[in-house]
């Protein structure tokens, strides 16, 4: 048995972008800023990606788009570009529940002296608007909130936050994107954000591939210097494979974005209620309605110390099923998912968090064969048998 319902960690790619893929790596490996025939091959899939992205945020123009190797450096180049900008530290706000992407670039900088406002979130990981509204002062340069919560899977109000931003101050506004892009409509024009990070490997692109959505007009330094790439934004020689994957997988997820993402908000709505009926003692984390369609997330409410969502994990994987929990470990101890524990958890709670996330390949039989699995495997826990 095989079953993979990690999508939130990453996505096997679609059978058309390995193809493309391959033919690239074969063929059309040139470098895009060479003059001659090779190089036009590669500049030709450079700007049809850029298009098919920008296509699929609905940017009003491709030179939005700045490709990336994926998440992590959008974020850390909208973090980085804008605050080094600035030559004293000034005030940033994100939300108590980012991506390690961004609260470890936030953490470097609150170390050089600058003044980062964590906004608290309520039980079910949802930032409160009127709190921005009261954080946002003369100083603030930058509000980054993630929009689509990786662990939990709640959905932040990113159009009314980007509001209350533009009416209160002069701060730029970005959102990483990377687990809505491609899985829900994503309207840059719509949710008047300045910048936006997004990972092809999140919608079946390939690992190595994302872009950074800026604003026109908005200004930020790079990260990297050397030949000029990317607008100057991102020095390197693009990665084409990467970067055509990414165009290919946008293009595809435009495509079924609607049907897909009912046939997955039927099956994970399926899963929470089948799941809560049989294994009465988790609890759905993160928020019902304001979800991710592909996302259902858990705590165990077991006492038993032992029982933690690591565990869980590696349990289920030995059974053939990938899934993830949201705490990490160090120095082989548990550590409490700081997500959980800011949604106000405690930190015997916050080790116990456990995540599937669903993809194009998931079938409700996949669901049924892993809840009769959890479910054995947690009443043995309980009945003290290993
Ligand atoms: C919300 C969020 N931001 C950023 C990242 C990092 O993306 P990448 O793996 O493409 O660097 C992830 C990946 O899990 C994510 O879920």
């Amino acid at each position: 048995m095989s079953i993979y319902l990690d999508s939130s960690a990453t996505t096997a790619p679609r059978p058309e972008v390995i193809e493309l893929v391959t033919e690239i790596l074969t063929s059309g490996w040139g470098n895009p800023s060479s003059l001659h025939s090779w190089g036009e091959r590669g500049a030709m899939a450079l700007e049809k990606a850029r298009w098919q992205v920008a296509d699929l945020i609905n940017a009003s123009s491709p030179n939005s788009i700045i490709f990336t190797s994926g998440g992590t450096e959008s974020d850390n180049l909208a973090i980085f570009g804008i605050t080094s900008l600035c030559n004293t530290p000034q005030h940033i706000i994100i939300s108590s529940v980012e991506h390690s992407a961004i609260e470890r670039p936030v953490q470097f900088l609150e170390k050089q002296g600058w003044h980062i406002t964590r906004l608290p979130v309520n039980r079910e990981g949802r930032v409160n608007p009127h709190d921005l509204q009261k954080a946002l002062l003369p100083n603030t340069v930058l509000v980054s909130i993630i929009y689509g919560q990786s662990e939990v899977g709640t959905i932040q109000p990113i159009k009314k936050l980007v509001e209350v931003t533009k009416k209160h101050s002069q701060a730029l506004f970005h959102t990483d994107a990377v687990q809505m892009v491609g899985r829900l409509p994503v309207d840059v024009e719509v949710l008047q954000v300045d910048l936006l990070s997004l990972s092809g490997h999140k919608f079946y692109g390939i690992q190595g591939s994302g872009a950074l959505y800026v604003k026109q007009g908005v200004k930020l330094n790079s990260l990297l210097y050397g030949g000029g790439q990317e607008n100057n934004l991102r020095s390197g020689t693009q990665g084409i494979p990467a970067i055509a994957s990414l165009g290919l997988a946008s293009s595809l997820a435009q495509k079924d974005m609607e049907s897909e993402a009912m046939r997955l908000r039927e099956l994970k709505n399926y899963f929470i209620e089948l799941i809560l009926t049989k294994c009465p003692y988790l609890t759905l984390t993160g928020d019902l309605f304001h979800r991710l369609p592909h996302h259902a997330s858990f705590l165990i409410n077991l006492p038993q110390e032992g029982i933690t969502g690591r565990k869980i994990v590696r349990d289920l994987s030995l059974k053939g099923i990938g899934i993830s929990a949201g705490s990490a470990c160090s120095s082989g101890k548990t550590l409490p998912s700081p997500v959980l524990l800011a949604m106000g958890y405690s930190e015997k709670e916050a080790i116990k968090g456990i995540r599937f996330s669903f993809d194009r390949n998931t079938t409700k039989s996949d669901l049924d064969f892993t809840i009769n699995t959890l479910t054995i495997l947690l009443d043995r826990e309980i009945g003290g048998e290993n």
